[in-house]
């Protein structure tokens, strides 16, 4: 009987496997441990950004809707300008379009200097031209004429940075010199308030170029080849036989890009009447309309 308990003992000299109390330093030292650690996750983040919270799931996203500042903000207006005012005739891609209007991406007119480049929205441009290695024979009115100091610098900063161009950013300054080194003779605010409203829209013909088109003082000859117009952009001086305000100013906003030919199997005729839509605003359009109705002569009005 007295041997039972002894059955199962290991012979003497075999280790043996007991429980016995952990020591209280291993204790204490696991607890820092743990505690040490989740001080360092929690002051890394985990595997958070801890720039990031719901509903954002990452740092891009948040960049995202962040408002943006200096040159990014730039770049966005500039995009925006372009879209709505430029990328009509050369193209969101900046690829320019057949017999409308050349590239931008790659072209040396748009990294060149700064004053020269502005001259072309604000002043106009007539052919020929090179733009990168292509001859082109077409006419650009001034269509950033318009546009304020801000708007014009956001949007060539954007054509010199977008499509791979690698040009220097623009600012409001620099359009500022520019604008007055080419409108050296364009009349003053204070000159402005004396005018009539047809004498402020014979200023707002000039300024938009309208003369590059329709000639000196809306008289016309300019030729267009192959347009039904006697293959020449129309003369203005009889507009208001034609038209009354409101579907004049209809029509200089809309322009009018197909232009009917002479023969119709013949080319398209080069010039076409831009869309002035966002470019002139409505105090200078209802100035032209006046100043367009102004040019039928005196006595022809009691000829009816
Ligand atoms: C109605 C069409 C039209 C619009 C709108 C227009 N352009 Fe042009 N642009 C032209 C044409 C046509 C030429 C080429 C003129 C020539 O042959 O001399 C040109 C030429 C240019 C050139 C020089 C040549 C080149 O390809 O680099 C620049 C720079 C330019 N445009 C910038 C602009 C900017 C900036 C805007 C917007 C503010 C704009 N254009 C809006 C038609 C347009
Ligand atoms: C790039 C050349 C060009 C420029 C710049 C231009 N036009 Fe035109 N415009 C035309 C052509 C071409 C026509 C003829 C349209 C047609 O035959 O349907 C036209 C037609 C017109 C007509 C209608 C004439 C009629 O007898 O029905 C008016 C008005 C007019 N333009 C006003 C203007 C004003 C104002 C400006 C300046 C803000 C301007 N245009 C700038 C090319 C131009």
């Amino acid at each position: 009987m007295n041997d039972e308990p002894n059955c199962c003992r290991p012979p003497d000299g075999e280790p043996t496997a007991a429980s016995a109390p952990v020591p209280v330093w291993l204790v204490v030292l696991t607890l820092a441990l743990v505690f040490l650690g989740a001080v360092y996750f929690d002051r890394h983040s985990g595997w958070f950004d801890r720039q990031v919270f719901a509903p954002y799931s990452s740092a891009e996203t948040l960049a995202f809707y962040q408002p943006k500042s200096g040159a990014a903000a730039l770049a966005a207006r500039g995009k925006s300008v372009y879209d709505s005012v430029c990328g009509i005739c050369h193209g969101g891609d900046g690829l320019g379009k057949p017999g409308q209007a050349p590239p931008l991406a790659a072209s040396e007119w748009v990294t060149r200097d700064v004053n020269s480049l502005a001259r072309v929205p604000l002043a106009g441009l007539n052919g020929p031209i090179q733009v990168a290695g292509h001859e082109w024979n077409l006419s650009m009115a001034p269509m950033g004429a318009g546009l304020s100091d801000a708007d014009l610098a956001a949007v060539l900063t954007y054509i010199r940075a977008a499509w791979g161009n690698q040009g220097s950013p623009v600012s409001e300054a620099d359009m500022k010199a520019a604008r007055a080194a080419i409108s050296g003779n364009s009349p003053s605010a204070a000159d402005l308030a004396k005018m009539t409203p047809a004498e402020r829209g014979h200023a707002v013909f000039k300024k938009y170029g309208c003369f590059q088109c329709h000639g000196e003082d809306g008289k016309g000859g300019v030729t267009n080849p192959n347009a039904k117009t006697a293959e020449q952009v129309p003369s203005l001086v009889y507009v208001a036989d034609g038209y009354n305000q409101a579907e004049l100013i209809a029509f200089v906003k809309r322009g009018e890009r197909v232009i009917p030919r002479m023969n119709p199997n013949g080319p398209e005729p080069p010039h076409f009447m831009p869309k002035w839509d966002p470019i002139i605003n409505d105090a200078e359009m209802s100035d032209l309309a006046a100043y367009l109705f102004s040019l039928k002569p005196k006595g022809e009005k009691l000829d009816f």
